[in-house]
């Protein structure tokens, strides 16, 4: 997962390239550079590291020109350093390229074009495709041609974008599985790989699809297929303010967007609670609720966070909707030739809609007849758009790297969906409004939370340099210990693992000592008497524990050494209020050791490779 931005146009290109690429650094920041055409010449500056190092180093505020294209690295072939960032040149220098994805036939065309006599300097995949569109053009194809000849003989993914000193007055660009978008301005066009690098200069875009290639000059551009078909491409409006991607006074975008989800929850629900009926509307799948009641069952596959709500989601589905669920990883998924048929229903969770696991994961149960349900929150996303059917979850831009908000706004949406399916079944009216007017207090319960997040902070300053930490929870609360976890393991690089409370008897429980940390969930709920015998056995064996209780809950507050309170609410929805302390404590600890809270070593905010 890299990010791509590139200008044609009249204005000076360098102050575009380099502040979009701080916009996708999300997508990495192992290395950046740009390449740019002055004097009829080709120009690269790149090196390790990230761009606002490159934009110091070498002083590019006093560059000035109008055609180039600029990348930001999250390392898949070859380590992070000068020679393996992008742009990457031909051998004559008179044409160069950024790409964002996987050549999975590279060694491959790289034996061949060694053969031809072309010489390799870095050690990245992305590098046969500089020298394979060179191959074509010494035999007199144009560089779009070229570009598209080149596209045909690799296997894999690709956002890209090429210029030429030959052909100064264009860009070509093309995508399979690592998103782009053009950008129309006046007299100016730009590329991108996230609107977020586009919405400072116009919110006018084309959305590249797969196997897309593009022309792209000042004042036009025109598109094909890269079997050489026509298409016609929209000019769509998009309406992301550039507020909405700033921090916005906080110090991290993760603090901002944990401390937004009041609002994005909110946002989540807005014109969908039907009151008078008791019922939830989600307006993109109305027309698909008779297919998803009477499917054999219902897979859910996703990664990471996601994956996390997709388990929540289990629990919800089966106790609501009564239709059998099956959770898996996308990854997993992919390969291991499902058994599906198209009366099953595939539901695809993802916040950024561009994780590749997830996206081939969703092809493959499409080939297979399946209903393809997309719940993602970018608009516009591979997924959404592959999908036959969706929910996009309005919580607006998640920028830092850890899934906060995006996940407690895709476990409503689930919410809102078993109650949908729950009231098409045999749910009452009355109980449907119950679940309403609770659905409808969560914002305020969340915010309840977020004012007491002084006594979180206090907490984490006391675990900032512990090794290990534990999670356990029970029933919907065990999902919501793993997602616990991660949080912890992506930002503060502690290692945790999030485990079903009455597991610990089965092994995990030798772990346990004076120095082991453990978060327990223990809200008041049906499994609540099992919750604390299990944190008094954790007790006799000195562990440490944080407790995750209710506001009215004396007895376990008496037991556990630290205490964290939550507001009731129904079994449903406790695990949007549950997250919130957990990513909160992996905040305060991350920031205690000085980490990059918001860009995580290793880390990128959407896996667009696999
Ligand atoms: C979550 O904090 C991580 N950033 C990661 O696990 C993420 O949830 C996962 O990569 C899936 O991303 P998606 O929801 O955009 O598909």
């Amino acid at each position: 997962m890299c990010g791509i931005v590139g200008y044609i146009g009249n204005r000076n290109a360098c102050p575009f390239l380099t502040e979009g690429l701080k916009r996708l650094e999300y997508r990495g920041y192992d290395s950046a550079g740009i390449a740019f055409l002055s004097d009829n010449e080709l120009e690269i500056i790149k090196d390790k590291g990230k761009i606002s190092e490159l934009e110091s180093n070498n002083s590019l505020s006093n560059l000035n020109f109008s055609v180039g294209i600029g990348h930001t690295r999250w390392a898949t072939h070859g380590e992070p350093n000068k020679i393996n960032a992008h742009p990457h040149f031909n051998h004559n220098k008179s044409i160069c390229i950024v790409h964002n994805g996987i050549i999975e036939n590279y060694e491959e065309i790289k034996i061949k074009l060694e053969k031809d006599g072309f010489r390799f300097i870095s050690e990245t995949d992305s590098e046969v495709l500089v020298h394979l569109i060179d191959y074509f053009l010494s035999r007199g194809y144009s560089l779009f041609q070229a570009v598209r000849y080149s596209l045909n003989e690799v296997n894999g993914t690709y956002g890209l974008a090429v210029i030429s000193k030959k052909e100064p007055d264009k860009i070509i660009v093309a995508r399979k599985g690592s998103p782009l978008i053009i950008g129309i301005g006046k007299n100016e066009n730009f590329i991108a790989s996230d609107l977020q690098a586009l919405i400072s200069y116009t919110n006018k875009v084309v959305y590249l699809a797969d196997d897309e290639i593009a022309e792209i000059r000042n004042d036009s551009f025109f598109t094909r297929t890269i079997s050489d078909e026509s298409i016609k491409k929209e000019i769509e409006d998009v309406d992301l303010e550039l507020e909405q991607i700033s921090k916005g006074g906080y110090a991290h975008f993760m603090l901002k967007e944990i401390m937004e989800q009041p609002n994005s929850i909110q946002n989540s629900i807005r014109g969908r609670l039907l009151f008078e009926e008791g019922t939830s509307k989600l307006g993109g799948i109305e027309n698909y609720v008779d297919r998803i009641l009477n499917s054999r069952r219902i897979i859910i596959t996703a990664c990471g966070s996601s994956w996390h709500v997709g388990l929540i989601a289990e629990y919800m589905l089966e106790q609501f909707a009564g239709i059998p669920v099956e959770v898996d990883y996308a990854s997993e998924f992919r390969y291991r030739n499902p058994i599906i048929s198209n009366d099953d229903t595939v539901i695809f969770i993802s916040q950024s809609g561009e994780t590749a696991d997830s996206l081939a994961a969703l092809k493959e149960a499409k080939r297979k007849g399946a209903l393809i349900v997309g719940i993602c929150n970018v608009v516009g996303s591979s997924i959404a758009r592959e999908s036959m059917t969706g929910v996009y979850i309005h919580a607006g831009p998640e920028i830092g790297v850890a899934s906060t908000k995006a996940f407690s706004s895709q476990v409503m949406i689930f919410a809102l969906l078993s109650l949908l399916l729950a009231r098409r079944l045999n749910m009452s009216k009355q109980d449907g409004s119950n679940i309403i007017l609770e659905i409808n207090s969560i914002s305020e319960k969340i915010k309840n939370i977020l004012d007491n997040n002084e006594i979180i902070k206090n907490i984490a300053e006391k675990f900032k340099d512990v090794k290990n930490f534990l999670y356990l929870g029970r029933g919907y609360n065990f999902p919501v210990a793993l997602e616990g976890a991660l949080k912890m393991k992506e930002i503060s690089y502690i290692h945790a693992e999030g485990y079903p409370a009455a597991e610990m008897k089965h092994g995990p429980i030798a772990l346990i000592d004076e120095n082991m940390p453990i978060v327990v969930l223990a809200p008041k709920d049906s499994v609540y008497e099992k919750v604390v015998s299990n944190i008094k056995e954790l007790k006799a064996r000195k562990g440490i524990i944080i407790g995750i209780l209710n506001e009215q809950d004396n007895e376990l507050s008496n037991i556990v050494d630290y205490v964290i309170r939550v507001p009731e609410t129904i079994r449903m929805l406790m695990p949007i209020l549950n997250i919130i302390p957990l990513q909160l404590l992996a905040y305060y600890i991350a920031v205690s050791k000085g980490l990059n809270v918001d860009q995580p070593r290793n880390l990128a905010k959407s896996v667009t490779v696999e």
